[in-house]
């Protein structure tokens, strides 16, 4: 059983091959934590870890004792998990150990994302019933240990079985105490067009974090921190990770005590999300999911790829090849017709593509976006025989077809709005700041909910529509909503993040076969809660194969590459102006979802050969691409940040492919060599380059070359590199390795 419970020692040890989770049941009641990291031996009672330090004080304070579920007033004055305040006005929350519960699976979160199980022997969860005596408040601290993944999920449900209703303040997912602050923090921090970019740096006394009060996710945080000692690489040493399956405000943080203890948190950011608990009512808080490894920061984000694309990902597509597409909007912009449309699908079709995305411009009467956000009518003057007959052109190419949508926005200029200025998110009176010509609509109502699901769900039942990018481009601004009486506004936030899961619920239950893409004017709200729904996001509006390696690179810490949408667009780059190669920018979104975001009618004969070579060449890798080892090799945030490579293993260890990529080129760069990693030591190698060359970098590398060796002394990227066809600017060579049978 991987959750032993020692009932003399009131000792809870959840544990498989690679990991160790222990929580200890104090005198007075209180759930301690004692440990997470490498697996421990079980049979044993690890009360002593308890002892060191000044930790001995045991039943008198509880700071700064590591705790499973602390709270305030009671004696720990650390940053806390839960806070409340009761009808009487105290605040004071003294939670004890009742019961708990073992058993086989993983429960299902009700209205929100959660990883789960597909067979009931793949996790155990651990259910600890604790009850606050003076108030009846009871929490169910919900704890899964996964069989085979070094992964611990944790939530909590708090339930009021008191008369009186209870206000939560705080209610985070997770919190981790760790015995000594030895350890980095890193987090993904950034902006529109440079999301995910990794922020590291030696935890010092106080608190530190990110959080977001946006709305969503964000751009500038993700919902997500690491710890890793200052001696750990990507490969090596002991690394933690928090990630939170919520899409909106967060707060992620960290706190170094006085005694020089580590709490780490996560959850609903508590400034902005609170709750009240009505008698005989609960509050179910998201999900964390918490990792460990000692094969570096890369066996932490090998453990996430792996969870969010085999465990949080549902429906047909978790399991089937992505299809390459060509989205419309960098192409046209909101400038085409049905002809337009048919033309670009057509050429598209010619190069390789599976599937064509009509994005922004089909409805209302969308020249610009100005209006008709809410108005989810086809426009008759674009396309005047309507969305089937469009989709039937397309899929007559033999092409799916696939839209964007953006259900939870509203523009003032719309027939929506006209009718339903009140489903807007505002205080009635007070002017609301309008983002992109844009308002939000209240997701929070119920009705707005039952509205959306109506017209979107009546246009995805017009016509075979196989995908759905679903967009959302502002933030949150005067937050009310107006169904909400007084005293629940400050529920707003999550009651609308509960609104958006509803609807994204009801969707993908209606119609299972549709491939939703999510976005926020790129990576917005690329989170875990959204993946649950949409099996991959539009990680950034910026295409520019420079700025995509630190994006592809940042968001691949928690993100596997499934997930992460790709495009090759034109040059100059619209969001930067640089001018890339046509083959740089394909070998950097290979390492993704490939897609193409261009018009394919303005490609010369010789560009649309090389994309059509390029279609091929992914076609057959993607898959693995898709479910290989991802190995982050060269950091683009490192050095200079001239270079970068990363690669991907099969698990069979038979393939590989590495990506290398350099900026700037170096007149004189010596003798450059890429150590490897994930390959089998043993087995000998055949090395073929892509884009295929005969020149001096194709020549040293094409040969068989042993696992080992690859791995120890490394691909040479510079020798007589002077003489390759790599010379300039934005170059990129992609190494395939395939592992040669002894004949
Ligand atoms: C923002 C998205 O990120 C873009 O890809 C595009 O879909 C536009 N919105 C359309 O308005």
């Amino acid at each position: 059983m991987p959750i032993e419970w020692r009932a003399e020692g009131r000792q809870l040890h959840l544990h498989n091959e690679r990991i160790s989770y222990v929580m200890k049941v104090l005198d007075r009641g209180t759930l301690a934590h004692l440990y997470f990291g490498s697996r421990l031996a079980t049979g044993r009672d690890y009360g002593h870890f308890l002892r060191h330090s000044n930790m001995a004080r045991l039943n008198e304070v509880l700071d700064p004792l590591p705790l499973e579920l602390p709270t305030a007033g009671s004696g720990d004055f650390r940053v806390p998990m839960l806070t409340v305040r009761h009808a009487d006005g105290s605040t004071v929350l003294d939670l004890a150990y009742r019961e708990h519960e073992i058993t086989p699976g993983k429960p299902h979160l009700d209205g929100l994302p959660s990883t789960y199980v597909d067979d009931g022997a793949e996790a155990d969860t651990v259910e600890v019933c604790l009850v606050d005596g003076n108030s009846s408040l009871r929490v169910r601290l919900i704890t899964t240990i996964y069989a085979d993944r070094p992964v611990i999920t944790r939530s909590m449900r708090v339930i009021n079985e008191g008369p009186s209703e209870v206000k939560l303040n705080t209610a985070m997912s997770a919190v981790l105490d760790l015995p000594d602050r030895e350890w980095h923090l890193l987090q993904l921090a950034g902006e529109w067009g440079r999301e995910t970019h990794p922020v590291d740096a030696p935890l010092v006394r106080g608190t530190r974090g990110l959080r977001s009060q946006r709305g969503s996710s964000g751009h500038q945080q993700n919902p997500f921190l690491a710890l890793h000692r200052p001696s750990t690489t990507e490969a090596t040493g002991e690394a933690i990770g928090l990630s939170l399956l919520y899409s909106g405000n967060f707060l992620a943080e960290v706190e170094v005590d006085s005694a020089d203890t580590v709490r780490a948190r996560i959850g609903m950011d508590p400034e902005t999300v609170r709750w009240r608990v009505a008698a005989g009512m609960d509050l179910q808080v998201p999900e964390a999911v918490l990792v460990w490894s000692d094969e570096g920061l890369g066996g932490v984000s090998d453990a996430y790829h792996r969870l969010y694309r085999q465990r949080l990902v549902t429906g047909a597509w978790r399991d089937k090849p992505r299809p390459v597409l060509f989205n419309s909007w960098e192409g046209v912009y909101f400038d085409f017709d049905e002809d337009t449309l048919v033309e670009m699908a057509t050429a598209a079709r010619d190069l390789g593509a599976e599937l064509f995305v009509v994005d922004d411009g089909w409805f209302g009467q969308r020249d610009d976006d100005t209006s008709s956000l809410g108005d989810w009518t086809v426009d008759l003057r674009k396309l005047p025989s309507g969305l089937p007959d469009l989709v039937e052109r397309v899929n007559d190419l033999g092409l799916d077809f696939g839209i964007w949508i953006e259900p939870e926005m509203v523009n003032p200029r719309s027939r929506l709005f006209e009718n339903h200025p009140e489903w807007a998110v505002g205080y009635p009176g007070r002017p609301r700041t309008e983002i992109r010509n844009q308002f939000v609509l209240d997701m929070s109502n119920p009705e707005v909910v039952d509205y959306l699901e109506r017209v979107i769900g009546s246009i995805l039942s017009s016509a075979p529509i196989a995908y759905v990018k679903w967009d959302y481009n502002r933030v949150i601004t005067e937050p009310y909503g107006a169904s909400l009486p007084a005293d629940r506004q400050n529920e707003f936030f999550h009651r609308y993040m509960l609104g958006v899961y509803d609807l994204y619920s009801r969707l993908t239950e209606r119609f299972p076969e549709v491939l939703f893409e999510s976005c926020a004017s790129g990576g917005g709200r690329n989170d875990p809660g959204m993946l649950a729904f949409a099996p991959q996001a539009w990680i950034s509006d910026v295409t520019d194969a420079v700025d995509r390696q630190r994006i592809q690179y940042g968001t691949s810490l928690v993100y596997p590459l499934v997930a992460m949408g790709a495009h090759v667009s034109a040059v100059p780059n619209h969001q930067t102006g640089r001018v890339t190669p046509l083959d740089t920018r394909a070998a950097v979104a290979f390492f993704g979802n490939l897609g193409y975001e261009l018009d394919p009618r303005a490609l010369d004969e010789a560009a649309a050969e090389r994309v059509r070579e390029q279609i091929a060449w992914y076609k057959q890798r993607r898959e693995l691409i898709h479910g290989g080892r991802f190995h982050r090799l060269l950091s683009p945030f490192e050095g200079d940040g001239n270079e970068a490579a990363w690669m991907v293993v099969a698990d069979e260890r038979d393939r590989a492919l590495v990506g290398w990529y350099r900026t700037l080129s170096v007149p004189l760069p010596g003798p450059g060599l890429l150590r490897l990693r994930g390959l089998d030591p043993d087995a000998r190698y055949r090395v073929t380059l892509w884009p295929a060359a005969d020149d001096a970098l194709a020549r040293a590398n094409e040969l068989e070359r042993g696992g080992d060796e690859l791995m120890r002394q490394g691909l040479f990227l510079d020798d007589e590199a002077w003489q390759s066809q790599l010379r300039g600017d934005f170059q990129a060579r992609i190494f395939e390795l395939t592992r040669v049978v002894p004949s």
